[in-house]
């Protein structure tokens, strides 16, 4: 059908031209790391946020080692939460990334790899702030 044709090259697109790909400095106090994997396949996802003075995440990088649904998954996570509070970010399912690039029941795992990275790397960033003993900012 020509709908899933138009998603599956959705998915070739964020395959083939990933966005965002890289990393930024693990150590800068804005920035949260998130480190997650696959237990059904051993793929590895790695998805960073700087959040500025607002609250607001200002940058996004990703590496996947992973499948090309994967990679599809973080590439669209990475535009998906640009200019986002944390609070937005954290509530974006995986059924919406699998929704938006059609992803096959057996690759649902592939997008929840995506949520767990935005997850944990919001998690890692407000361990890094609280331990800096920073006082609270908009977005917290
Ligand atoms: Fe490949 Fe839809 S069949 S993503
Ligand atoms: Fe495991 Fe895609 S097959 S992340």
């Amino acid at each position: 059908p020509v709908l899933a044709r138009a998603y599956h090259e959705k998915v070739i697109a964020h395959y083939e031209q990933p966005r965002n790909v890289g990393s930024l400095p693990k150590n800068d106090p804005n920035v949260g790391t998130g480190l997650v994997g696959a237990p059904a396949c051993g793929d590895v996802m790695k998805l960073q946020i700087k959040v500025d003075e607002n609250g607001i995440i200002s940058d996004v990088k990703f590496k996947t080692f992973g499948c090309g649904s994967a990679i599809a998954s973080s590439s669209y996570m990475t535009e998906r939460v640009k200019g986002l509070s944390l609070e937005e970010a954290e509530k974006i399912k995986n059924t919406e990334i699998a929704k938006e690039l059609c992803l096959p029941p057996v690759k649902l795992h592939c997008s929840m790899l995506a949520e767990d990275a935005i997850r944990s790397a919001i998690r890692d960033y407000r361990t890094k702030r609280a331990k800096a003993g920073e006082p609270k900012k908009a977005g917290y």
